[in-house]
């Protein structure tokens, strides 16, 4: 059985993160998507709401699981007995943070191994940061987001 552990605050899911959960998953037997608590980035969307929007987002597909992790990734992959971390990479300015993250996880645990996926070009531009910048100044995210995140987001900066 070969698991991956798709992490990341998600806050909120973009169809740049769907498209590489639908590659990760035919890569491998099971796919868990980590919503992690990050106490120290200020999220939007609170740990429940991510899980939620991430939830309808995706549906029901046989091997893509939702979960919430806290603390080392590297140990929450050790406990889904999980190969593999796989991660979305765009473009160069990814790079350096990504490959601090790959590597340093490496290091603490050497049996977890970093696969990065390409998404698609259109989604290059794609982040969670613009979105909700774009969302905040009253601009129109529904072609990079899932509509039920586009709706969410709508919400909290209601005018
Ligand atoms: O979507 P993001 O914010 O880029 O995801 C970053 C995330 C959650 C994958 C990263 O911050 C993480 O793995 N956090 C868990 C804590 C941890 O293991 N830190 C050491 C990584 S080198």
């Amino acid at each position: 059985m070969k698991r991956a552990i798709y992490p990341g605050s998600f806050d909120p899911v973009t169809n740049g993160h769907l498209d590489v959960i639908e590659r990760a998953r035919k890569l491998f037997d099971e796919v868990i998507v980590a919503v992690a608590h990050n106490d120290q980035k200020q999220a939007l969307f609170s740990l429940e709401e991510r899980l939620e929007l991430l939830k309808t987002s995706i549906g029901n597909i046989d091997n893509v699981r939702i979960a919430q992790f806290d603390g080392l990734l590297v140990e929450f992959a050790a406990a889904q007995s999980a190969s593999a971390v796989v991660r979305g990479l765009r473009a160069v300015s990814d790079f350096e943070f990504e490959f601090q993250m790959a590597l340093m996880n490496r290091k603490l645990n050497s049996d977890v191994e970093t696969i990065f996926l390409m998404p698609k070009e259109e989604y290059t531009y794609l982040s969670s940061r613009i979105i909700k910048e774009i969302a905040r100044l009253g601009g129109d995210v529904s072609s990079f987001v899932p509509d039920v995140v586009a709706k969410a987001l709508g919400n909290k900066f209601k005018r």
